[in-house]
């Protein structure tokens, strides 16, 4: 069984896409085995966001991390991360397919509606830091 954390970032809360998100995966057959809306702070996204420490979107990308409250899962399942992954589209919303989530509804690179862990280790150090 893997296992993965996925993030509604603020401006998916903000416009009203929680249940179309949220009926993707249940119509896909995932399990939400965990689920809680909190507004992250600055602590909490440095540990999440290390790996872009230091790029040139890593302010933009917290100060709108921070900006509204954001819906923090826990889905599992086999291939889990695959398939999440897969449903959400390419961060480049360019490239994200129609009828992937980023394709549907995402037009920018940082307010790209969704987050997803890219693989077991990460989903691992995910899950530790926003259900400790
Ligand atoms: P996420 O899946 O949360 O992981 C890192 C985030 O950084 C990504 O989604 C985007 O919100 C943002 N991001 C990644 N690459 C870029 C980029 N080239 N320009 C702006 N924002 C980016």
């Amino acid at each position: 069984m893997e296992r993965i954390l996925v993030i509604i970032k603020p401006d998916g809360v903000e416009r009203g896409l929680i249940g179309e998100i949220i009926s993707r995966y249940e119509k896909k057959g995932l399990n939400i085995v965990e689920c809680k809306m909190i507004k992250a702070d600055r602590e909490i996204l440095e540990k999440h966001y290390i790996e872009h420490k230091g790029k040139f979107f890593y302010e933009d990308l917290i100060t709108y991390m921070m900006r509204g409250k954001v819906l923090v899962m826990i889905l599992e399942g086999n291939n889990v991360i695959q398939l999440i992954r897969k449903m959400h589209g390419s961060t480049n919303p360019l490239d994200a397919e129609v009828g992937t989530i980023r394709g549907d509804f995402a037009n920018r690179k940082t307010e790209n509606i969704v987050h997803a862990s890219d693989s077991k280790e990460s989903a691992e150090r995910e899950i530790a830091i926003w259900f400790s």
